[in-house]
């Protein structure tokens, strides 16, 4: 699929060790959903982040040529139409790019909350919250690369359905 400049990929916007710190501090604070056997956690879209365990973006170049040998974990896909069936996950990580429209969020977030797990997790990071009537937001942290830089929302919303 094309991806229109402003949402693709930078150098910018691939995680660093503080915010990859942080969301396994988050994981181990929410261990009731996160340690258990087989635990499975999608990362959409990844870019070239790899907290996880299956992996998803509309741009093959995230990912390497061994990588998508594994089709069941690796996966170039739209993030609004996600190829996976609903509850599969436990917990999904997602850093949208952040120039979406308002009316461009919606469907990439029901999207995630569809294929997690009734009381499953959301990770989210953007400069807004997604929240639905059916879903609870458990905590936000806002983050700053550097004083006076961006800020982003970290929100970790819990699935009802
Ligand atoms: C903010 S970056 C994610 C960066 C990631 N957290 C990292 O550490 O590398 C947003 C990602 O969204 C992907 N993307 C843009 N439009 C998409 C779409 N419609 N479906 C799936 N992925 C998309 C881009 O390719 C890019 O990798």
């Amino acid at each position: 699929m094309e991806i229109k400049k402003q949402h693709k990929i930078r150098k910018a916007w691939i995680w660093d060790a503080t915010i990859e710190k942080f969301i396994f501090n988050i994981l181990r604070k929410y261990s009731n959903i996160t340690y258990k056997r087989n635990v499975k956690i999608l990362n959409c879209p990844c870019g070239k982040s790899r907290i996880g365990t299956h992996f998803c973006d509309a741009d093959k170049n995230v990912f390497t040529e061994e990588e998508l040998e594994d089709e069941e974990h690796y996966k170039i896909a739209d993030m609004r139409e996600l190829p996976y069936k609903d509850n599969y996950f436990d917990i999904a990580i997602s850093d949208p790019p952040w120039k979406l429209k308002y009316f461009k969020r919606f469907k990439p977030y029901y999207e995630l909350t569809r294929v997690v797990r009734d009381n499953g997790l959301v990770i989210y990071n953007a400069t807004w919250i997604p929240t639905s009537k059916y879903d609870e937001v458990l905590e936000v942290y806002v983050r700053q690369d550097t004083a006076f830089g961006l800020t982003s929302i970290f929100s970790i919303i819990q699935v009802k359905k």
